[in-house]
């Protein structure tokens, strides 16, 4: 046995023995960044998320959130390490909702819940088994709370009653009390982390986004994609070879599709499930060939993997000094929390493929299932447990090919099937197998309260009307994605509804300034690009509708917002976005406090109401805030390249006074971490008559420099 091991057997008697009867142990809570607070209980493990993650703290972007108080009673926290665990209590209040606890799917609010935080594929309920399963919530009092343990950590949010609470809710008799409910008033999260000790970071607001905001830049900001990452992508069918590839490339091009890059699944490998992570020579006889060639028609080639290594791989056996004890379908599973192995990845996705220019990877399959998965008693020579290393395999794998791309000075974006806490910063998206449109969108509305982004993919469809509403809401995601590796479906499949799939592929392409600025103040600012209206000024769930109808007794409002809102989301600083599913002809809309316009036509649509809207099967309702700019793009079928000059149509809603920050940089590299990027500022001011007008600061000397002919377009004027 390892001295560590041994070490740290004893260590686990000692906190034991000492703890017989339990203590509670005192907290000292350092502020790490302003408004950010760090604790720690116990002996914490030496391997943990953040680090993992290798987070880059932005302190100088936090300091610009300001000052903030510690956000809770110190006193009302309690820390407990007994037993090789640690239990934590932090207090809730009555009125308080809380958010996140990672990638759920069906629900919004997680007041109520008990959850097991647990790497895994979505199995359809919201149990804690997610794909980014992050410990990491956020309540609406304006405070997040991050447990930083890569363990399955057990959380109870909200639904237990201690007999020394002082809200303890007194028992009622179920015979005669109709107010008896076999959930009494809970006022704590409590969790239970399997380990020795933990650090624990406490962010504060004063809003529940200012403590989202903290999260993500403490994680080093959200990931800054290359512009191309923004444009329309398709992934084509696994078996496809190079030829079918090039033809698909030339098919978008000819019926005038947008296209950025194009994913090529399992079979551009020589063996797949597990993994040779090497080119098939059959169905790609010259890889750097064939990546020039769709470079030349403005494409860059993302390629599938799973981890699991093939005795085939050129890897193979390089790698077994620093395998893990069981294999997935054969292959074996590296230990990528050691330095070594990382080595032999990035040697090999550099020499066959990176070098030739393909542009990024998704990397399936690193969640779950259960049952193909190495078990929890499996061992890896690092000495980390089976469990640390399923709750990190995914972070593992973007950090080590988000690090070979920066060696490059060149950005990806990518796919991915597991994150974690700390993740924030890497250029990757989540996915799955699970097709619920509904559910997709509400994890994009939970996305934004964990520091991960989510693709509502499109696979196949039963009908038009389907297939539309789906591309419809993927156009507004961070990746505009069909997934036909084994549908084969093309933007086109379905004729009835191309002219409507092609506007929103386009407008997806118009909307990329708009976009790339809000992945920038993501980056820069930590606001995530895409999240739920909770963290929306103006909308709250105790927010009362002034009754305008005199024929309204009820409240509709606060009877709407007491149920969650799930399936409408913010994308950027203007945009609500309402998508519509299948079935659907008309649907409700919570605009929050505040003036709000159509998207389309510049047409007033309410103020702090719930609206009823029958868009068309040919449009997903979009809403502006009032004073909204949406830069937009000339249409393009690419993404302008470094350098490259667009025209700028600045559209403008409402009346208000406003302002807008234009990010740009060359849209590539990684030049931006040296200066090279720049903000243009934004101006629409009215004359005495209201008329609006509309200035650009001028760009930058000597910084990239993007926009060509700006013009501007007030939407209609109410
Ligand atoms: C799945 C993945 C799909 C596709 C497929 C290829 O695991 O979720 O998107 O890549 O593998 O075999």
């Amino acid at each position: 046995m390892k001295i560590s091991n041994i070490s740290k057997i004893l260590a686990c008697l000692l906190i034991s023995l000492y703890s017989q009867g339990a203590f509670s142990q005192s907290l000292t809570w350092t502020e790490v960044a302003p408004g950010v607070w760090k604790t720690i209980v116990g002996a914490p493990d030496a391997f943990d998320l953040f680090k993992v993650a290798e987070i880059q703290p932005n302190i100088e972007a936090i300091a610009k959130l300001g000052k903030t108080k510690f956000p809770l009673a110190t006193g009302d926290i309690a820390a407990e390490a007994a037993n090789c665990q640690v239990s934590l209590r932090f207090p809730l209040d009555k009125d308080e909702q809380i958010f996140g606890f990672g990638l759920n799917f069906q629900s919004v609010y997680q007041r109520g819940k008990i959850l097991q935080l647990h790497v895994d594929h979505y199995g359809g309920a919201d149990n804690g088994r997610t794909h980014a399963p992050v410990p990491f919530y956020v309540s609406d009092k304006g405070y997040g709370v991050f447990v930083n343990s890569a363990r399955y950590i057990k959380v109870w949010a909200g639904s237990a009653v201690r007999k020394d609470s002082p809200n303890a809710p007194a028992p009622r008799d179920r015979n005669t009390d109709k107010k008896w409910t076999s959930r009494p008033y809970s006022d704590a999260v409590e969790m239970q982390v399997p380990a020795e000790g933990v650090e624990i970071y406490v962010f504060g607001g004063p809003t529940a986004l200012d403590a989202v905001r903290r999260y993500n830049l403490y994680c080093g900001g959200g990931c800054l994609p290359p512009r191309w990452g923004l444009g329309f992508t398709q992934r084509v069918k696994t078996l496809y070879t190079a030829n079918d590839a090039v033809e698909e490339a030339k098919a978008f091009a000819e019926k005038g599709y947008p296209l950025d890059f194009i994913g090529l699944e399992p079979g551009w490998q020589s063996k797949a499930y597990p993994c040779t992570f090497e080119w098939d020579k059959t169905r790609y006889p010259d890889p750097a060939l064939f990546v020039k060639t769709m470079k030349n028609m403005g494409i860059r080639v993302n390629l599938w993997t799973n981890p699991y290594v093939s005795p085939e791989s050129p890897m193979y056996q390089a790698l077994q000094p620093y395998l893990g004890s069981h294999t997935v379908w054969g292959g074996v599973v590296p230990d990528y929390s050691m330095p070594e192995p990382q080595k032999i990845l990035t040697n090999q996705l550099f020499n066959d493929q990176v070098s030739l220019g393909v542009s990024g990877y998704k990397i399936d399959e690193c969640d779950g299932y259960d049952r193909y998965l190495w078990p929890d008693v499996a061992k890896f020579p690092s000495g980390n447990s089976a469990e640390q290393i399923r709750q990190t395999y995914g972070l593992m794998l973007q950090k080590i090919t988000s690090r070979l791309y920066r060696q490059q000075n060149t950005r990806t974006f990518g796919l991915v099937r597991a994150s974690n806490g700390g993740g924030a910063s890497f250029p990757y998206v989540i996915y799955d197998d699970y097709y619920s449109h509904e559910d997709f969108i509400t994890a994009l509305t939970n996305s934004g309260f964990c520091g991960v982004l989510w693709t509502p993919e499109v696979r196949s469809s039963k009908s038009s009307e389907e297939w539309l509403r789906r591309i419809q809401s993927v156009c507004f995601s961070p990746m505009a994605m069909v997934n036909a590796w084994s549908s084969g479906t093309k933007p086109w499949s379905f004729p009835d509804v191309e002219k409507d799939v092609k506007y929103y592929a386009m407008l997806r392409m118009q909307l990329m300034p708009y976009l790339y600025s809000e992945f920038a103040k993501y980056h820069y600012e930590g606001t995530p690009p895409f999240r739920a209206m909770n963290l929306e000024p103006g909308f709250t769930s105790k927010a009362k509708l002034e009754q305008k109808a005199e024929n309204l007794n009820e409240d509709p409002y606060s009877e709407a917002v007491l149920k969650e809102i799930k399936d409408q989301y913010m994308t950027g600083e203007y945009l609500l976005v309402a998508p519509m599913f299948k079935g659907q002809t008309t649907r409700d809309v919570i605009l929050p406090k505040g003036k709000w316009y159509d998207f389309y036509t510049g047409k007033y649509a309410g103020d702090g109401e719930i609206i009823k809207v029958t868009p068309g099967l040919g449009r997903i309702p979009v809403f502006v805030k009032d004073g909204g700019i949406i830069p937009m793009m000339q249409p393009m079928l690419h993404a302008p390249t470094a350098g490259q000059k667009y025209n700028l149509e600045i559209c403008y809603y409402g009346t208000k006074a406003a302002s807008y920050k234009l990010y740009d940089d060359d849209g590539e590299t990684f030049d931006y971490e040296k200066g090279m990027y720049s903000w243009r500022e934004i101006e629409i001011a009215s004359d005495a008559k209201g008329k609006p007008s509309g200035t650009i600061s001028k760009p930058e000397k000597a910084k990239p420099d993007n926009i060509g002919k700006v013009t501007w377009k007030f939407m209609l004027q109410q």
